[in-house]
Order: C-alpha cells, then structure tokens, then sequence
C-alpha cells in the first residue's frame, strides 16, 4: 500500500497548556482550517479542556483527544482517568506512552501496552508514542530501541487491533529542543518501524498503519516532513498552540 493509501493524521499535542476559555479561542481559531477526506485532524488537550473541546469542535472536522488514559476501567487510582470517561465525552483519540510520561512519570513499555488496549477495548484510536533518547541514537541503538518499544507497545495485539492504533515516532533529543530529525532520518526511522510491524503482522497490516513523526515540527519543515513515504503525519507540540503555524501544517498535509 502507498502512502497515499494511508490515513494522515495530523495532531497537536497541547501537553499541560491552555486554560478552558484559551481552548476555545484556539479551536475556533481552527475552524476554517482546510480539510480532506485523506486526512484527520486532531486536538490533544488536557483533561480539564476536553469538554470544552468537544463543544468547540463541533460543525468542523476537527477531533479530539485526550493525553493520557488509564488502563482499568475504573477504581481506586487517584488522580487517572479510564477510556470509558474519556469516549462518554466525545473524545476519539488516546495519546499513549509520550516521553515526557516516560520520563516523567514512570511509564513503561508494559504500562503503555496495557493503556493501548485499554483504549482500543473503549473504541478510542490509540497514540501510541516511540523514540530513541539523544545518548541511545549516539550509541547506534536507535533501531534496537524503536523495535523492543514497538514489539513491547503491540505486545498481545492482534491486526485488526493493530490496524486501529497510530504510532507516532518522536525521536526525544528533538522534543521541545528546536533540533528536529532531518527529514530523512525521520522518514528512515518511520519506514524502519513500519518494517518492524511488518515482521510481526506482515506487509499489508504494516503498509495500512498511520506512522506520525514529532519533535519540533513546525510550519517551516512541516512539509518537507510529511513529504517523506514513511511519514503519515505530525504529533506537534510548540506549534500546535500557535493556530496559523498549526494550519499551515494543516495546509501542507492537505496539499493546498
Ligand atoms: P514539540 O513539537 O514542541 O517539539 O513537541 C513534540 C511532542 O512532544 C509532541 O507530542
């Protein structure tokens, strides 16, 4: 399957930015983004956001989601929020193992495998996110790295499964730092993980499955990025909060 077979799937990652009242002002300012049927757009908000979010969206093509998901499905786990809470607001989407909650927070490869099937079980599209930190690329292990996160990510999944999960490559020396991948080696490590789900799934699962590249994408390399055969779109942090520099990502994918 080509690329352009593919479901692109541009999605800001607001991480812990933008008050309820800002997020309204900034999805309106989304509103009259342009739009395909190739490509989806998403807004990964805070949890305190979503609702506002979901009501902001509507009458656009704009979706929703969420940064992080639980993965019970309800119980004595202060301060986490399960799937089901999540979709009975209208949120669609999951961002799932970012390295800030690996880093962060204590997430490993079995809790985000856990949180993906969580989500999938719930009906949400899963974000499930990978990348190698800047001493391991040094190290020449960034393949060995992207391949024990995705096998461990996917862990248990069967295709069809797979086939409902995005992934998203951030590489974590290009998060927040201004340095972003090249865009072939973004486009390398992309292809590189869609050879891993290959060997596990075989060509044609691996070939339908939307791999997104993020860190430091921006509205001056968004296109060159999503130029790539193995770049299915953008997980966008910074450039994400700033509604002209998103649409113009927006632009760049939707190729007007
Ligand atoms: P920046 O685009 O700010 O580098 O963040 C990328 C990211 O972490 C998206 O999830």
């Amino acid at each position: 399957m080509k690329k352009s077979s593919r479901k692109v799937v541009i999605a800001g990652n607001w991480k812990m930015n933008k008050t309820r009242a800002e997020a309204a002002t900034l999805i309106g300012q989304l509103a009259n983004a342009p739009q395909n049927a190739d490509v989806d757009v998403v807004v990964c908000v805070p949890f305190t956001a979503l609702e506002t979010a979901v009501n902001a969206v509507k009458g656009t093509a704009v979706k929703v989601g969420a940064q992080n998901v639980h993965f019970e499905k309800s119980g004595a786990f202060t301060g986490e929020v399960s799937a089901d809470m999540l979709v009975e607001l209208g949120v669609e989407y999951a961002v799932i193992g970012h390295s800030e909650r690996r880093q962060y927070f204590g997430e490993t490869d079995a809790t985000v495998n856990n949180r993906t099937r969580a989500a999938l079980v719930a009906g949400l599209i899963p974000i499930l996110c990978i990348g190698e930190l800047l001493e391991e690329r040094e190290a020449g292990i960034t393949e060995e790295v992207l391949s024990r996160q995705t096998k461990l990510g996917l862990a248990g999944f069967t295709a069809d499964e797979v086939k409902r999960i995005i992934i998203a490559y951030e590489p974590v020396w290009a998060i927040g730092t201004g340095k972003t991948a090249t865009a072939e080696q973004a486009g390398e490590a992309c292809g590189f993980v869609r050879g891993v789900i290959a060997k596990l799934y075989g060509e044609a699962v691996a070939d339908g499955v939307t791999i997104q590249y993020g860190g430091s994408m921006n509205a001056k390399n968004g296109a060159e990025l999503l130029a790539q055969e193995d770049v299915d779109g953008g997980l966008i942090g910074g450039a994400s909060l700033v509604a002209e520099d998103f649409k113009t990502i927006i632009k760049a994918a939707v190729g007007v």
